[in-house]
This record gives C-alpha cells, structure tokens and sequence, in this order.
C-alpha cells in the first residue's frame, strides 16, 4: 500500500482524489487546503481521510510515502521542495514550475533522495494521444511536417498566469510526447484585454527536421475547440476531442512532387484515398496515469512524464513568454 497525501482541493484536486482513490495499491491519508470551503467537500466526501488548512502537516507526515501538489502554479515550487526534502514521492500538477531553474533543483533534489517526480500530464494518457503516439511510432505518417492545434474556449479565467501557461503545457507535452526532436525556437504573440495577463495567444514552435507546430490558445473563444491536425508524409490526422466517437480520424491524403525541373515544369500529385476513425482506449486517463505513477515508484523507475519533461515544457513555456513580450521576436531554446 502506497499511502498518499493531496494538498489543493480546488477545481482539479477532486479528480485527482477522486481517481487516487479507484487506485488499489493506494490509500488516501490526507488532504490538505487552505480554503474552509474545500475542506468542508472533501471531508464529507472521504469520511476518514484527515483533512486540514496546512499543507506541511501533510508534507512531514511520517505515515505518508507521495504527494500530489494540485495547486496554483506559483505554489508548487516550495510544496514540492519541502515534500521531497521530507522523503516525499511528487505527484506535481502542469506546469511543474514557474521557472526552468527551479525545475532542476527539484530534478536534483529528487535524484539525490532516490525519489519519483511525475508532472500531471493527463492528455498522453488519454485513448487518442495514445493511439496517435503509436501512429508516429509504426511510421503510419511518414514523415512528421506539422502539429497544428487550436485550444480555445471562453473562461476560466486565472489569476496567477497568462493562457500561455494556463492551456499551452497540454499542447507542449503532447507535443514533446510525440514528436522525437528537441525543440528549437519559439516565436509568440499574445495580447492582454480584462485581467492583465494575456488571454490570447499564438505559439510558433520550430523543431529540426522541417517540422512545425503552431498552437492557438484563447480565453476570449465564444466556441470551446479542441482540435489538432497532425501532418506527416504518408497521411494526415485530425484529433477533434470534443468529439464523442471517432476523436481521431487518419486521411491517407498528401502530396507528392513528381518531377522538380524547374519550378514550371513541377508535377504535383493529390493523393485523396480513405479516412478511417481507429478504436481509442476508453479507461479514464488520470486513472491510468496514477497508476502508473504507483508503479514507477514501486519499481523505482523514473517516468516518461518526469522531471525533466516537467523542465523541457517550462523552457519552452518560458521562451514563449520571453518572446510575446518582444511581439514575437524568436526565442531559442537552450
Ligand atoms: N491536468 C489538467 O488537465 C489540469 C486541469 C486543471 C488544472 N490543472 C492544474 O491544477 C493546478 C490547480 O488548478 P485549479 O484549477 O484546481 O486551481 P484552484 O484555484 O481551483 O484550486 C487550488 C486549490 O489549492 C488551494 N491552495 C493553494 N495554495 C495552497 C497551500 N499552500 N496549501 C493548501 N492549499 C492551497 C486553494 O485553496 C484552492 O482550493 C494548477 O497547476 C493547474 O494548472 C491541471
């Protein structure tokens, strides 16, 4: 049994306790929020889990092996520290960090105690990043071109971060999951309207290889969309996750240069063959993502959600930034 503390029991603290719960190697101890009103849902939800306003009764807890840290970005820096510094596995919500140097402190930290950090990345357990990580990995696509998503809806609004690192860690994990470069550089551009922090923004990132991905994030949608194309030589994918059935259809459509003599003489060819919907995994992707957290831990391997993933994600988030507020002057990635 891997006992569990959870400290932020707000929008998505529940699922996490929630889904924690369903794990069977796991058992809640704790939960731990500084608002009475989310004290009050979790303790007449889990009768028998101790529930408090402070975090670090949680994080000394001596009946307590991992922690998962479901609060405000700019919190999770020093929950994390003082729970790996008290011999805690961490359970660390997206974005890991506010900052890539306070990443690798707590990629070190970790290392140095022989703990397990895993950062919430629930979208590459979901059926359909799945599949399409399986897709690239057969080479069903050919060769990558392009990863083009558009994440937009109207609210929720934050407080504490732009709609950069509020909606772009989803696209930039699954992109860093999928695609097997580094990336290089970012081109960004944003604007602020009601709040002071950006609520629109458009994302270039550029990778070896040719390929490109573009991501457009948007408080401000009157529509919710969740839609990705992914472009590769051999076919052409398009994720619609709003989609009950068939979130992910496969076009055998490309394009194809014939003949390059000269830029008259090119012979373009259409390929316009069959779409088909794979069958997607249906299980519940936090779920699955717990517990395979579980099982990292037990076996003492690090995940591929891990740590430094955490890190790769934040470099590129601050790039991003880096470059919005140069309207979109380009950023390298180190
Ligand atoms: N993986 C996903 O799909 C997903 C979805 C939503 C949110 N998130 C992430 O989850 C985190 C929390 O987001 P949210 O929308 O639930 O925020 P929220 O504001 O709704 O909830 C955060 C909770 O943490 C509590 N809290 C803050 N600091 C605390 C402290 N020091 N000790 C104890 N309690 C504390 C607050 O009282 C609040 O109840 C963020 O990092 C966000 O990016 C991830």
């Amino acid at each position: 049994m891997l006992k569990f503390g959870v400290i932020g029991y707000g929008y998505w603290g529940p699922n996490i306790v929630r889904n924690l719960d369903g794990v069977e190697e796991v058992r809640i101890q704790a939960i731990a929020d500084k608002s009475a009103t989310a004290r009050q849902r979790a303790a007449a939800k889990y009768q028998g889990v101790r529930v408090t306003a402070d975090a670090f009764e949680v994080i000394s807890s001596t009946d307590i092996d991992a922690i998962a840290i479901v609060t405000p970005v700019w919190t999770h820096f020093e929950l994390a520290k003082a729970a790996l510094e008290n011999g805690k596995h961490i359970f660390v919500e997206k974005p890991f960090t506010s900052t890539a140097v306070q990443a690798e402190e707590l990629i070190n930290l970790a290392a140095q105690k022989n703990l397990q950090i895993m950062v919430d990345y629930t979208f590459l357990f979901t059926g359909a990043v799945r599949k399409i990580k399986q897709l690239l990995q057969e080479g069903k696509l050919g060769k990558l071109y392009y990863y083009d998503s558009i994440r937009v809806n109207l609210g929720l609004f934050q407080h504490d971060v732009n709609v950069v690192w509020d909606l772009a860690p989803h696209d930039l994990s699954i992109m860093d999951h999928l695609i097997a470069e580094k990336p290089e550089a970012i081109v960004a551009t944003g604007q602020t309207h009601l709040n002071g922090v950006e609520d629109i923004a458009f994302l270039t990132v550029y990778f070896p290889n040719d390929i490109i991905a573009h991501i457009n994030v948007n408080w401000l949608s009157p529509v919710k969309i969740r839609t990705t194309l992914i472009g590769g030589e051999k076919k052409m994918l398009v994720w619609n996750d709003l989609e009950a059935d068939e979130k992910v259809k496969i076009y055998d459509k490309g394009v194809e240069i014939t003949n390059r003599e000269g830029v008259y003489n090119l012979l373009v060819n259409y390929r316009s063959g069959d779409m088909w919907a794979p069958q997607l995994e249906q299980a519940e992707a936090l779920r699955l993502e717990l517990g395979y957290f579980v099982d990292c831990i037990v076996k003492g391997q690090a995940p591929f959600n891990d740590g430094a993933s955490g890190l790769r994600v934040v470099k590129m988030l601050e790039a991003a930034s880096q470059s919005m507020r140069r309207r979109g002057a380009i950023s390298y990635i180190q």
